[in-house]
């Protein structure tokens, strides 16, 4: 094992890409050409070449495949605030306490969960923090310029100093923490997708897993954590809520929303190819890419304070006011906060009755969406009464001949 000391660095990732170009054509490593200059600078004692402004820019030009491949690589690639991160784990920080925390979709360079978690290890009193960095991620590499292995790794800390990390300009002070015995950056075998067999043998190590995962995998990845019994606290879209993977998690009590998002949109770091006239996007006062995301929930199998909170209700039951389905022995509810305090037998609320919902006061029976003919087992459907409509359109509750949108059949908790 080499003894040199290893070093991170900043690097914009055309310009890491295009030198990694020229420096294989010559033949030679990145590390040996950083190490090169470096040992210009010492010789020369000033930069070993003229500082001068730039006159004409280089036009980049890119093939529509790089362009799609971008195109979809974008919408996984949505970076977590800080702010979002401190808030929902400072209500869990007793279940934290001595556990492992796993964020495998995490550049620990730029990961707010690992910097989070690493900023609070010891307040906190964490056993471990792991965070794991996908090859196929624009930013994996970008800090961690050592030549070889697949572009993916991993930072394992088991302790932190007690002095603080943060350097005057805000990044985390790496070299200081990995150089610590207990801790270690270094290479994964494979390309770090959540799913090989390297990432699942961490997972099932970790306690608690703690992220923002690719959103065009959340079914895989939240039916994986299902598998593995894991305990989570993962940041998702409220639409995924519905999928035939998930609902059934919230229907049997292993998953539910965390505490601190409840509406609202949520600001995200985009790369800096992020199309700026994308809808909500924009640029902060650092320069940084952002955009504003509607729907935002963490999903959880942490208990929270907030779903034991009855929701509170005020409205009697009256036939008018809630109609029936045709296709469903059930009541229309349409607004949440309409439920009636008196009614037992099955109503159908809005998907956005997750946000009030707690199993002390109502129990989750079904989603009546157009997939319910398929995914609702045929046990169920006949204890709600389902019998299909000429316009249900595979299991949407009907009112006077017209679909509803989707509902939660619910009924109150025994
Ligand atoms: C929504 S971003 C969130 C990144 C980080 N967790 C955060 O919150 O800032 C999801 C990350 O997962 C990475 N990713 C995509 N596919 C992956 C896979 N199969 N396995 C692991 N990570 C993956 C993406 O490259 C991206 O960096």
């Amino acid at each position: 094992m080499s003894t040199k000391p290893t070093t991170t660095v900043r690097i914009d990732q055309d310009v890491k890409k295009r030198a990694c170009e020229v420096l294989d054509e010559i033949g030679i490593s990145m590390s040996a050409a950083i190490n090169s200059f470096l040992k210009a600078v010492v010789r020369e004692g000033t930069m070993p070449f003229d500082m001068k402004i730039e006159t004409s820019k280089p036009r980049l030009k890119y093939g529509n495949a790089t362009l799609n491949h971008a195109f979809i690589v974008k919408k996984d690639e949505f970076y977590t605030q800080y702010e979002d991160v401190a808030s929902e784990m400072a209500k869990h920080r007793e279940q934290l306490r001595g556990k492992t925390i796993l964020c495998n979709c995490d550049d620990p360079f730029e990961s707010a969960f690992f910097r989070f978690f690493v900023l609070h290890f010891n307040e906190i009193g964490l056993a471990g923090v792991t965070s794991t960095c996908y090859a196929g991620s624009p930013i994996a590499g970008l800090e961690y310029p050592l030549e070889g292995g697949t572009g993916a790794y991993k930072a394992v800390v088991t302790e932190v100093p007690e002095e603080t990390l943060v350097r005057p300009d805000g990044s985390l002070d790496l070299e200081s923490l990995f150089a610590m015995p207990g801790n270690a950056l270094m290479h994964l075998t494979g390309d770090g997708d959540f799913r090989s067999d390297e990432c699942e043998a961490l997972l099932k190590e970790a306690d608690i897993v703690a992220t923002n995962p690719p959103f065009s995998l959340f079914r895989e990845y939240i039916s994986l954590l299902d598998r593995h019994e894991k305990k989570f606290i993962i940041l998702g879209n409220m639409n995924a809520a519905t999928y035939r993977e998930v609902f059934p998690l919230f229907r049997d009590d292993k998953v539910w929303y965390g505490e601190s998002i409840r509406s609202g949109d949520r600001k995200f770091y985009v790369p800096d190819s992020y199309p700026l006239n994308a809808t909500g996007c924009g640029i902060d006062k650092n320069g940084r890419r952002f955009i504003q995301v509607k729907g935002v929930r963490w999903f959880t199998n942490l208990d929270t304070i907030r779903r034991h909170e009855p929701l509170s209700l005020t409205r009697c039951y009256n036939p008018d006011e809630y109609p029936r389905y045709e296709n469903y022995d059930a009541i229309e509810v349409g607004r949440t906060q309409n439920i009636p305090i008196d009614y037992d037998g099955i109503m159908g609320v809005p998907i956005t009755f997750l946000d009030k919902y707690s199993p002390d006061q109502f129990e989750i029976v079904m989603l009546a969406n157009g997939n319910a003919r398929t995914n609702v087992p045929s046990d169920t459907l006949a204890e709600v009464g389902y019998r299909p409509h000429s316009e249900d359109r595979g299991g949407v509750g009907i009112i006077n001949g017209r679909r509803v949108y989707a509902r939660i059949l619910i009924r109150k908790a025994s």
